[in-house]
């Protein structure tokens, strides 16, 4: 489906990859509607965006707000394309060095956010696409972030990587639920890429993520994530699949 003209929603979409994805689907002539929290810098962006962009202040995790925010973004138009980026995670280690177990609070904390979130989103969008008429073929697309660490998840992103892996197991079979609606789904699973989520981490550790990737030995542009969501909007044949995006890297144990 070809970007120019159709409505995106794009959760996650005042920071980072999120917010890269927005700029390039503006570019493309699309409108954009931007799903972030409500403490986010999502008003002040879209301020300076202009009349295709609109900021829907929402939390992932909840129907009733992600309803709220799926009426809103239909002001621009019938929603076309989910854009979900909205994730994060938070380190604990199965038991700590003292020896106590991880605190279950914390694993179901991050499981919530990127699992049930990506699946809420995701639903919830699906069924307002189904009702599209079809455009080139398509009535929808929607595409999940995952993480590299959905396949080799590191010392301390127990609960990430295993929020991440689910994100990967649904994407074959929601791509199998919705095709005879015409919607298709992919995920993007992202190396190390420079977004504020990694600009909190020590810059030894950013150091290291960008050495450890083979070709190009740097860390990921946003609009590099970008590039690929819209050329997954764009390629009728793309569906059912995650998609690694990060130089070879694999990430060891720590
Ligand atoms: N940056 C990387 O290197 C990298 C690597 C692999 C995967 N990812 C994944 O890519 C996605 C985007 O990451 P990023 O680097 O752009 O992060 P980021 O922190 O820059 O942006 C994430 C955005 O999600 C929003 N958000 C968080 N919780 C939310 C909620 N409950 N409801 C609505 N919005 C919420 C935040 O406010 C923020 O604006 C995440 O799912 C992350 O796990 C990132």
């Amino acid at each position: 489906m070809e970007p120019d003209g159709i409505t995106a929603l794009i959760t996650g979409g005042a920071s980072g990859l999120g917010l890269a994805t927005a700029k390039r689907m503006l570019d493309c002539g699309g409108n954009v509607a931007l799903l972030d929290l409500p403490s986010s810098d999502g008003e002040e962006i879209v301020a300076g965006m202009g009349g295709r962009a609109k900021f829907v202040a929402a939390d992932v995790t909840s129907e009733q707000q992600v309803l709220r925010a799926l009426d809103e973004a239909a002001e621009l138009g019938p929603l076309r394309a989910l854009i979900h980026c909205a994730g994060r995670g938070s380190p604990v280690r199965t038991v700590d060095r003292d020896g106590n177990p991880a605190p279950l609070e914390v694993f179901a904390e991050i499981i919530n956010l990127n699992l049930v979130g990506s699946f809420n989103v995701l639903r919830l969008a699906a069924a307002r696409m189904a009702k599209n008429e079809p455009l080139e073929g398509d009535r929808g697309v929607c595409i999940l972030t995952a993480s590299a660490a959905a396949f080799e998840g590191q010392i301390g992103q127990i609960p990430y990587a295993a929020s991440k892996a689910g994100v990967h197991g649904m994407t074959i079979v929601a791509a199998r639920d919705l095709a005879g609606r015409l919607i298709r789904v992919c995920t993007i699973a992202p190396g190390t890429f420079e977004t504020p989520l990694l600009a909190a981490r020590p810059q030894e550790l950013r150091d290291s993520l960008a050495a450890a990737t083979p070709h190009p030995r740097r860390l990921g542009k946003p609009d590099e994530f970008a590039r690929l969501a819209l050329q997954i909007v764009e390629n009728p044949m793309l569906n059912g699949e995650t998609i690694r995006l990060d130089g070879a890297i694999r990430m060891g144990p720590r």
